[in-house]
């Protein structure tokens, strides 16, 4: 076999390779499997070199058989787990046969697995505890309280709270399906955002009027075009103003504010910067890149009273990435928190104008 091409081969192959020959020995391996593997290993066994029972089972079939054989390799990386899949293949050349170990780092998969099992998981937690409720009241109405109408009109206001908690969380779930879906496809409406948030304060005011507090809109009253779909940004609007409402003092004002800036760095160029702003207790720095994780939620309890499900930012983190938007969040403990949305202008009327800084 001539080693110095096999080699050469080997080495220019950009996943972990390792090969064994017939005297079960390291012929040679690339840069990614030393790496994986360590240095100095060409001419050890491959018994002592790759050491877990399924790749050395794995590599010993294939001499005894002839026939591929795959298995799975686990490894850790920076303090992180990473899974391989593993190939064995037979390789006979000028009649000497040797063993090819290829490896395919699939620690994304088995992450998106375990993201999925974990989703799963939370999906059905949230609808078990509503609904053990539900049934638990059901069995009372039945027995107990059968005869006893305050208590059935009691115990019915609690079910249909559940109910209701059951249905928002089926619709939360739609949603954020629905957006992740769409996430990749832009939407190309023309819609004036401004008229939007206008629209959303105005809808939500009393609810914050209702807590004691007060919610002001500072804007220009000319309109803001967007590339948008109106009614996910009405729902951007509404997530962020609820959350600052709930999470807010009940005495305190909130905040949304619309500025165009004419050329937004993060953005590479001109943008809307939407923020909302309450006066709540804030929220700890270490919270805060966590929030958009679907069932998120900082305080639990506080949350789950509020009827929350913790999709509302999921939800809007999704929206703002198929409107090629940004989202920050900076918060102060016990001063209150500021969501920042930006999202990139229509630039055709700006196009039309004559020359000047605004028509670049
Ligand atoms: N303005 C805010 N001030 C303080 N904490 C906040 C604020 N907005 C969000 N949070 C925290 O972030 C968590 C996630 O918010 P999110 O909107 O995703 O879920 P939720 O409000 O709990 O439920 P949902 O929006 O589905 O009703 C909340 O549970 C809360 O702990
Ligand atoms: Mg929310």
């Amino acid at each position: 076999m001539q080693v110095e091409f096999l080699k050469s081969l080997i080495s220019a192959i950009p996943t972990p390779v390792v090969m064994i020959g017939r005297d079960e020995k390291v012929i040679t391996l690339n840069e990614k499997a030393v790496e994986l593997f360590g240095q100095g290993l060409i001419g050890r066994s491959y018994i002592t070199v790759l050491r877990q029972p399924a790749i050395l089972d794995a590599v010993e079939g294939v001499f005894s058989t002839g026939q591929p054989r795959d298995a799975r390799f686990f490894g850790s990386e920076a303090g992180r787990e990473t899974t391989f899949a593993v190939r064995c293949s037979p390789v006979i050349g000028d009649g000497e046969a040797a063993v090819l170990v290829a490896l395919e780092d699939t620690t994304h998969l088995e992450e998106l697995g375990q993201m999925r099992r974990d989703f799963v998981a939370n999906v059905s937690h949230e609808l078990k505890t509503p609904l053990t409720a539900l049934l638990g009241f059901i069995e009372t109405l039945r027995g107990a309280a059968r005869d006893d109408s305050a208590a059935r009109d009691r115990f019915l206001g609690i079910m249909e709270r559940e109910a209701t908690r059951m249905n928002r969380l089926v619709r939360d779930l739609l949603s954020l399906s629905r957006v992740e879906g769409e996430e990749r496809m832009r939407p190309n409406e023309r819609v004036d955002v401004a008229a939007i948030i206008g629209s959303a304060v105005d809808t939500l005011r009393p609810m914050a009027e209702d807590r004691g507090g007060r919610l002001t809109l500072a804007t220009t009253t000319d309109p803001v075009w967007v590339q948008g779909d109106p009614d996910q940004l009405m729902q951007v609007m509404t997530n962020l103003i609820d959350n600052a409402i709930k999470y807010g003092r009940s005495d305190q004002t909130i905040t949304v504010a619309v500025q165009v800036s004419p050329r937004e760095p993060s953005l590479r160029g001109p943008a809307v910067r939407i923020e909302v702003r309450d006066q709540g207790d804030g929220i700890d720095p270490l919270h805060i890149p966590r929030l958009t994780e679907r069932f998120y939620r900082v305080d639990n309890h506080r949350s789950r009273e509020m009827g929350g499900t913790g999709l509302g930012l999921a939800i809007v983190k999704h929206i703002i990435s198929r409107h090629r938007g940004r989202m920050r969040v900076d918060s102060e403990k016990g001063k209150g928190s500021c969501f920042t949305v930006l999202l990139p202008v229509d630039q055709a009327p700006i196009a039309r104008q004559p020359a000047g800084p605004a028509a670049r």
